[in-house]
């Protein structure tokens, strides 16, 4: 039995919401940053890419023309063993692939689990494990150290602990039980950087460790970790300074709380480093997920401190796959091909073409502003979420993919393996498209 591409939306709609793209994916005959339509035939450019998880675009040569791992994929498909209590030569195989190219040597430690949500909730709860230990040896009799530090316009999924951190639109997390953690406000930086421009975020961010600190004298012993994104994704492609960055470092190192990243979004490359936190200084902890395929973290030395910690005692953190074999093999490919071409580099130069193109909108486009960037993980402004609306619909309209983020931003997630032809094409269809769906707004008409 096989459902036509005209009935899968009817078929799916009887069962759950199908209000997603229109569109029903061809995954044979989709390819490189391009998703083709299976009922109209049309190719979408693609800079959605699967919301930032798909790293290599749509059947890559070295993927889908590559017998070996074919037949691995094949092998491995057909069986779905229990990742963490019973070991695969497919598995080690993975994971020194991951090794070599993706684990960085000060976070030795890892964890595998489905979904970028729970790679974020196992981080926190191997803080709470290690903050609750310290306390004890502190001479506590209670368990202190469950709070997480994150901030404003924060993301980092919707699962029971992390929906307490989660802070973008209400709908994701409202009516759901949560926590009462410490939230402080989040600097992000403006594009271009003018000297009213460093002098408005400067003083922000020393707002933000005022609060950070006095949240650390009212809640003393009790605060864990510090969350954050590197570049918070979901809340608008919000930049921090490497400033800032250094000062929750030193925030997390006096209080005796862990540095945890969420990389699930940011992480893999797409920053033009393989992870994005190189930018900036080194966590305690990274989440990952997306483009990884499998989920998880990766911990550093500082766990230690407690003989007890989470990977040295069994079943403190677990599920029952951790992980999917599948998505290892997978990403163990991926990881193959970033290192054979350079995809890390390739990034970062294709970055510099993106941001220089939309630095140009807005300079030529009044109403685009706030160009930033950092490797392909680009974005620019538009004045409110109406006329951001209207031109990713328009974008839609004109077979190119691409998303909204915060408030009134559109982001930038090609595959890392985007050619300069594809990036070209999806700008122009980006300009038309602005300047259609501005020309149709009744209060902008003729001057966007
Ligand atoms: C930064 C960040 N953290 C966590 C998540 C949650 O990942 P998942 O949807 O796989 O649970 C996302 C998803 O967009 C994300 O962008």
């Amino acid at each position: 039995m096989h459902t036509s591409p005209q009935d899968v939306h009817k078929v799916l709609g009887k069962h759950m919401l199908t209000d997603g793209f229109d569109m029903v994916l061809d995954l044979e005959n989709s390819h490189g940053a391009h998703l083709r339509d299976a009922k109209t035939g049309t190719d979408y450019v693609d800079f959605f890419t699967f919301f930032a998880s798909n790293p290599l675009g749509m059947n890559h040569p070295k993927m889908a023309g590559h017998e070996a791992f074919r037949k691995e994929m094949h092998d491995v498909a057909i069986h779905n063993p229990s990742n963490s209590d019973v070991y695969t030569q497919q598995m080690a195989d993975f994971v020194e692939t991951f090794s070599r190219v993706g684990i960085p040597d000060y976070l030795p430690h890892s964890f595998f689990v489905a979904g970028g949500g729970l790679a974020v909730e196992n981080a926190m709860k191997t803080a709470f494990d290690w903050k609750v230990q310290k306390n004890f040896q502190k001479g506590y009799r209670d368990e202190v150290g469950t709070m997480v530090m994150h901030f404003e316009h924060a993301f980092h999924g919707r699962t029971g602990y992390t929906m307490s951190v989660t802070n973008t639109e209400p709908t994701k997390v409202k009516y759901f039980p949560k926590f009462e953690w410490p939230r402080v406000s989040s600097p992000a930086m403006h594009y271009p950087e003018t000297p009213e421009v460093i002098a408005d975020v400067e003083h922000r961010e020393k707002l933000a460790i005022a609060q950070a600190e006095r949240f650390f004298m009212e809640y003393p012993d009790e605060i864990a970790c510090i969350l954050i994104e590197p570049i918070q994704a979901e809340g608008g492609d919000r930049h921090f300074r490497p400033e800032f960055h250094k000062e929750l470092r030193r925030l997390a190192d006096e209080n005796e709380a862990l540095l945890i990243y969420d990389e699930v979004q940011t992480g893999v490359g797409l920053s033009g480093k393989f992870w994005c936190h190189e930018h900036y200084v080194q966590p305690d902890i990274i989440a990952f997920g997306k483009k990884a395929q499998v989920c998880g973290i990766l911990a550093g030395r500082r766990i230690e401190d407690i003989d007890t910690h989470v990977f040295a005692v069994s079943s403190r953190i677990n599920s029952t796959w951790g992980g999917n074999l599948v998505d290892m093999v997978r990403f163990k490919r991926i990881l193959e091909v970033i290192e054979e071409d350079n995809l890390v580099d390739h990034v970062a130069s294709m970055g510099e073409v993106l941001l220089e193109k939309i630095q140009g909108f807005a300079q030529k486009h009044e109403f685009i502003s706030n160009p930033r960037g950092k490797g392909l993980m680009c974005a620019m402004d538009l004045p409110d979420t109406h006329s951001r609306n209207a031109v990713v619909k328009e974008c839609m309209h004109n077979e190119l993919l691409i998303l909204p983020c915060g408030p009134n931003t559109i982001r930038f997630r090609p595959p890392l393996s985007v050619t300069q032809d594809e990036l070209h094409k999806g700008l122009e269809i980006l300009e038309a498209s602005y300047e259609t769906a501005l020309g149709k707004c009744p209060f902008i008409k003729g001057r966007g």
